[in-house]
């Protein structure tokens, strides 16, 4: 049952803003930061929000790293090759303080609001300043001001996970592409994962405010909005709104293009399906995590729906967006994962024929049911099954562009090709990503194509 979320009050946040213009005032407050993010699109945009609060300090962004008074490293660590990540740059970065004294280390994101990890973080790391969590982004004036005036390092991890803040400075990465979270944190329990753990219970945004966001941004000019959640389609969890209403709310305002992710099979209804088939616009590409196509293993993984129910979601979505685009996510290796289960993963590959999929080696996290699971498969079989999977996906997914040729798509160009300065690329509705001939004027802009030609990751056309 989801917890009621407290919306943090107008007073606390007050009382940030008035830290934050404190901070602004003293002599010796860094001029410039660097964010270095990992992991998630929700991570991203929890970036834009530290950029945000930092600049609302009068910070200003440095080029890199090497130039920050700042650094911050937003983390991740949903599998240990993105913590050993976080973790290798924060130390290299130590090398760059003994040259510059005053350069401020801080670590924050999911890594931290593990139990016990700032803690370890502060003394494993001495050259480490501030170390906080998901739950208290919206502190950060707070632990900073303590850092300059009472110059010893800040430790500051909330336990509250069913908070939600409003009204935060923002500044956006994009101005013709941009975030909307709306929800936070995850219910599901998916034995393997430890996101319920470091980014709280679910809870959503009311919808008047994701409205009054997405207004704001249509009047700036505003091309693509992406949704996010751990798992939109459960959105308003609790609550007298869900999440087909809020894509109808959307659509009817006529922002150009509507993206959202990730869903989660179980609670892709009928009705979300009607939502997307009708909307205008609504982009014809869903993600759609499957992880497994073994009966057991999604069972052990508390996935909570069954191949056959998959396939029968993807069915039910190509009979109402005859061509809408599907991505998904693996992971290889679950433990108990036998030679035939694996097996099952590659046959549900061919039979969906996916655009593209994110494949993962499962990687144990302490704390999550999987973690003490009898019969861990060895690094070398996950290893061999995750290159077979990958060939899998990629002769589906050649296929599925090859379809496309001749087709037309609206690209929505993002930047200049590195290898040819007369091309342009962006995504089209679909979700692939278009080369065209174009200039730098065009990004930002949503361009019709036609497609001329295809290849494993990306499709060429020419402007209509
Ligand atoms: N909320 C989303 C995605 C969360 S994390 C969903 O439910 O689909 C993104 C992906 O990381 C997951 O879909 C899964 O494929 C992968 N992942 C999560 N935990 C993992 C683990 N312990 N080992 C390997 N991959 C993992
Ligand atoms: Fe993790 Fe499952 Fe929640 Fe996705 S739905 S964030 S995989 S627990
Ligand atoms: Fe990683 Fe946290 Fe996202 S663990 S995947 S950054 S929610």
């Amino acid at each position: 049952m989801s917890q009621l979320p407290v919306l943090i009050s107008e007073a606390e946040l007050n009382r940030q803003r008035e830290i934050a213009a404190l901070i602004a005032a003293l002599p010796e407050r860094p001029g410039s930061y660097h964010i270095v993010t990992y992991g998630c699109q929700m991570n991203a945009h929890d970036s834009e929000k530290l950029a945000g609060i930092l600049e609302s300090m009068g910070m200003r962004e440095a080029s890199d790293r090497l130039n920050a008074d700042l650094v911050l490293f937003n983390t991740c660590c949903i599998r240990d090759n993105a913590e050993r990540r976080a973790l290798g740059n924060v130390v290299w970065l130590n090398e760059l303080k003994k040259r510059k004294p005053g350069l401020m280390i801080g670590v924050c994101g999911c890594m931290v609001q593990q139990p016990l990890m700032a803690q370890r973080l502060i003394k494993r790391y001495p050259f480490v300043d501030l170390a906080f969590g998901t739950h208290n982004l919206h502190q950060l004036p707070a632990i900073l001001y303590e850092l300059l005036t009472q110059k010893k390092r800040v430790v500051s991890v909330s336990e509250q996970e069913n908070l939600i803040a409003e009204g935060l400075p923002v500044r956006r990465q994009n101005d013709y592409k941009a975030f909307i979270t709306i929800m936070y944190g995850c219910n599901n329990y998916c034995s393997y994962c430890i996101v319920p753990y470091v980014r709280g219970r679910e809870r959503s945004r009311r919808m008047a405010e994701i409205l009054t966001e997405t207004e704001a941004l249509i009047k700036s000019g505003t091309q693509e909005i992406m949704l996010l959640g751990q798992n939109v389609n459960s959105y308003g969890n609790g609550s007298d709104e869900t999440f087909p209403q809020l894509l109808r709310a959307l659509d009817a305002m006529g922002v150009p293009r509507i993206r959202f992710m990730t869903s989660h099979p179980k609670d892709l209804s009928d009705e979300l399906i009607g939502v997307m088939a009708e909307g205008k616009h609504i982009c014809n590409h869903l993600h759609l995590p499957v992880q497994s196509g073994s009966e057991v293993i999604l069972q052990t993984m508390n996935r909570r729906y069954t191949r056959a129910e998959y396939l029968g979601r993807v069915k039910a979505l190509r009979q109402a967006v005859p061509n809408i685009g599907l991505t998904t996510d693996f992971i290889v290796g679950f433990p108990g994962e036998t030679e035939a289960q694996f097996e099952d993963t590659v046959s549900l590959v061919d039979a969906v024929g996916y655009d593209g999929a994110f494949t993962f080696i499962f990687s144990p996290r302490a704390g999550t049911k999987a973690a003490s699971l009898e019969g861990q498969v060895s690094p070398e079989v996950a290893g061999e099954r995750l290159r077979h999977l990958i060939t899998a996906v990629e002769a589906g997914s050649s296929q599925a562009h090859r379809q496309m040729l001749g087709q037309m798509e609206n690209v929505l160009v993002e930047s200049v090709s590195k290898r040819d300065q007369n091309m342009v690329s962006g995504k089209g509705t679909r979700g692939i990503t278009i080369t065209l001939p174009g200039t730098p004027e065009d990004i930002g802009k949503i361009v019709p194509v036609k497609i001329t030609s295809s290849a494993v990751n990306t499709l060429r056309a020419e402007r209509t």
